[in-house]
């Protein structure tokens, strides 16, 4: 089985993807063996203890300076020895300390065809709202692993989703959810669990 860490910052839309999966028996060998948090009081908490897995919130508010945190948050990452780390929606620069230790084993969803809209400054609504700008006719999804850059790992799989007329940043992260980031991010941990990767 392979254990699953997933971490969040807030509403958990594909941590509950992740979750469902696991249950419908879509992804196998994969246990769900925690949930991290960097934001108290958001729904993925909820989510993580309706599932009954173990969560809690490890906050840089909590410390005073960033090193602090970075230690804190590795030493609870390590505390669930996990075979892979999933951010789902988990917006932290991750520590290079925690890089190096779980290199190929953490995994990102990113909400937008890598290498188009992503990089700093780009996500959440950011990164709808910067393709509508630019006009592009179609957006989608990526989950790649994580190095030390920001969104430059090596890609696993990518969606493609139509962007429509009147489309706002809302209705086009909606579809893109929706369409691509719930299906892919289930998809790729099941190809990891069962070594197709
Ligand atoms: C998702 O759209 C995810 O792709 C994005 O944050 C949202 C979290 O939603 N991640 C990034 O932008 C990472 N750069 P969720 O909490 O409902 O899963």
């Amino acid at each position: 089985m392979l254990r699953v860490l997933v971490m969040v910052s807030g509403g958990g839309t594909n941590l509950q993807a992740i979750i469902d999966a696991v249950k419908s028996g879509e992804v196998t060998n994969t246990e769900l063996v925690g949930v991290i948090s960097n934001n108290y009081g958001v729904k993925s908490l909820d989510r993580a203890a309706l599932a009954g897995i173990p969560a809690e919130v490890c906050s840089a508010k909590d410390f005073a300076s960033r090193d602090e945190f970075n230690d804190r948050l590795l030493e609870r990452v390590d505390s669930y020895k996990p075979d892979l780390i999933v951010l789902a929606g988990f917006l932290v620069v991750i520590p290079e300390k925690m890089i190096d230790k779980y290199e190929n084993k953490i995994i990102n969803i990113h909400p937008s065809l890598i290498p188009s809209f992503c990089g700093t400054g780009y996500y959440g609504l950011k990164v709808h709202e910067a393709a509508l700008a630019r006009g592009v006719k179609v957006s989608g999804a990526t989950v790649h692993f994580v190095d030390k850059g920001t969104d430059t790992g090596p890609i696993i799989l990518q969606k493609a989703v139509e962007v429509k007329k009147g489309d706002t940043p809302e209705v086009l992260q909606r579809r893109i959810m929706e369409e691509a980031e719930w299906k892919l991010l289930p998809q790729a941990i099941d190809m990891i669990a069962n070594g197709k990767l």
